[in-house]
C-alpha cells in the first residue's frame, strides 16, 4: 500500500536513557521510517522530564504498565539494560502492542524462545534493533567475499577489547549485562553469523575472572575480564569470539575471515585482503563505506512488516542465533565443557 494512504503506526519507548540518548535516536529513527513518536515510559524522572523537553505533547509514564493502559501505541521498542528485556518484552506483547528489542535480544536462549512463543501466540511482530546488520564493514565484506575473494570460508575470529578496568555502569555487571561478550560481541557475532550461513552445532566458552573485581563498585559481580567463545557448525568451518578487558596487545581489526585463497580482515573504518601469489603476499587495503547507522532502514522495514505483511529482515529467530552461542559460551565456562546447541 503506498505510504501516503495506510494507517501511521503509534510508536512509544521504554526506557530514555542517558549514556547515548538512545530513547531519542529510536524516536528520531521512527519518526524517519514514517512511526509517530507517541509515547515514552521511563523509572527515572529526570530523564522522563528530559523526553518531555524534547517531545513537548507526547505522552510520558512513570511505569509501562501505566503505558499499556493508558496510551495507545502500537509499536513499543525496550532500550533497557540487558536482564530486563525478556519480562519488558513479554509484558508488552501480553498488552498486545508489537516489539523491538534493544540488542541483545535477552541474556539465554530461555528467554529467547519465551519471547518468541508470547509474540506467535499473539501474532505479534517482535524484533531486535540489529541496526549495524547493514554496516558499511560488513556489507563490504560481504561483497567482496560472496564474489569469491577469499575462497571458501574456512574460520572467522572476532575480537575486540583493550587492557583498561571496566567503568562503573551497568554495563560491567555481570547479572544485569550478562557478561562481558554481550554489549559488542553481540554486533560481532552479528557480523559473523552472515558470513557462515550454518547451523550451529556446539560451543565452547572459556573465562577469566576476578582481576578487574575488587577494583570495581559491582566486586563479585563484575563481568568476567575477559571471555572466549568457539563455535562449531554442522559446515566444518568455526568462529571465535573474544572480548578482553585485560589485553595489552590486541589484535588490529573486529573481524579476521581466513579462506581458500585468502583472509579478509575489517575494522569499523577499514578493510584488509590479503592473498598470496605464489612466495608473495599480496596486500590490498580500502576505507569502508561511511556509517549510516541503518536506523530508518530497520524501522521502515519493521513498520512494512506489520502494516503490509512485508519479510521481516530481523526475525527473532535470528536475534536468537548470537544469544545462543554467547548463552551457552557462558555456562561452558562455567563447566568446563562443550555443550551441544538446541535449534541452532
Ligand atoms: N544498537 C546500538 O548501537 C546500541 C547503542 C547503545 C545502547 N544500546 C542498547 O540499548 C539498551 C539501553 O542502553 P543505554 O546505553 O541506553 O542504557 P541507559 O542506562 O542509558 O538507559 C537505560 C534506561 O532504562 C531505564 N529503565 C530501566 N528499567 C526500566 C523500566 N522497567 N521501565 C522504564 N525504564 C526503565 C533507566 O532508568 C535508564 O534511563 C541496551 O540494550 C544497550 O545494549 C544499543
Amino acid at each position: 500500500m503506498p505510504e501516503k494512504t495506510r494507517k501511521k503506526l503509534k510508536g512509544g519507548v521504554v526506557g530514555y536513557g542517558g549514556a547515548f540518548n538512545m530513547g531519542r535516536h529510536h524516536l528520531e529513527a521512527m519518526r524517519k521510517a514514517g512511526v509517530r513518536p507517541a509515547a515514552v515510559a521511563e523509572i527515572d524522572p529526570a530523564r522522563l522530564q528530559e523526553a518531555g523537553e524534547d517531545y513537548p505533547g507526547i505522552g510520558l509514564f512513570d511505569t509501562v504498565d501505566r503505558m499499556l493502559r493508558e496510551s495507545d501505541v502500537d509499536l513499543i521498542t525496550i532500550i533497557t539494560p540487558h536482564n530486563t528485556h525478556a519480562d519488558l518484552a513479554v509484558q508488552c506483547l501480553k498488552g498486545n502492542r508489537h516489539v523491538v528489542c534493544e540488542k541483545p535480544l535477552a541474556i539465554t536462549t530461555a528467554e529467547c524462545d519465551r519471547m518468541i512463543a508470547e509474540a506467535k501466540k499473539r501474532k505479534l511482530t517482535l524484533s531486535t534493533y540489529h541496526n549495524r546488520h547493514w554496516d558499511g564493514c560488513i556489507t563490504e565484506a560481504r561483497k567482496r567475499i560472496e564474489r569469491g575473494a577469499i575462497g571458501d570460508i574456512v574460520r572467522i575470529e572476532a575480537h575486540m577489547g583493550v587492557q583498561g578496568q571496566p567503568r562503573d555502569w551497568w554495563r560491567s555487571s555481570k547479572s544485569i549485562s550478562g557478561g562481558i561478550l554481550y554489549d559488542w560481541g553481540v554486533h560481532l557475532l552479528e557480523y559473523s553469523l552472515q558470513l557462515i550461513d550454518s547451523e550451529i552445532v556446539e560451543v565452547g566458552g572459556f573465562a577469566k575472572n576476578g582481576f578487574w573485581a575488587p577494583k570495581t563498585v559491582w566486586g563479585d559481580d563484575t563481568n568476567e575480564d575477559e571471555a572466549f567463545a568457539v563455535v562449531r557448525f554442522k559446515s566444518g568451518q568455526w568462529l571465535t569470539l573474544c572480548i578482553t578487558s585485560l589485553d595489552a596487545n590486541p589484535k588490529p581489526g573486529w573481524v579476521e575471515i581466513t579462506g581458500t585463497k585468502g583472509s579478509y580482515l575489517f575494522g569499523g573504518d577499514s578493510w584488509k585482503w590479503i592473498t598470496r601469489n605464489r612466495d608473495e603476499t599480496v596486500l590490498r587495503e580500502g576505507k569502508n563505506p561511511p556509517w549510516e547507522g541503518e536506523s530508518k532502514r530497520f524501522y521502515k522495514n519493521v513498520a512494512d512488516h506489520i502494516l503490509d505483511g512485508a519479510p521481516l529482515v530481523i526475525t527473532p529467530e535470528w536475534a536468537r542465533r548470537p544469544i545462543h552461542i554467547l548463552d551457552l559460551a557462558a555456562r561452558s565456562a562455567r563447566s568446563g565443557r562443550t555443550l551441544k546447541a538446541k535449534y541452532g
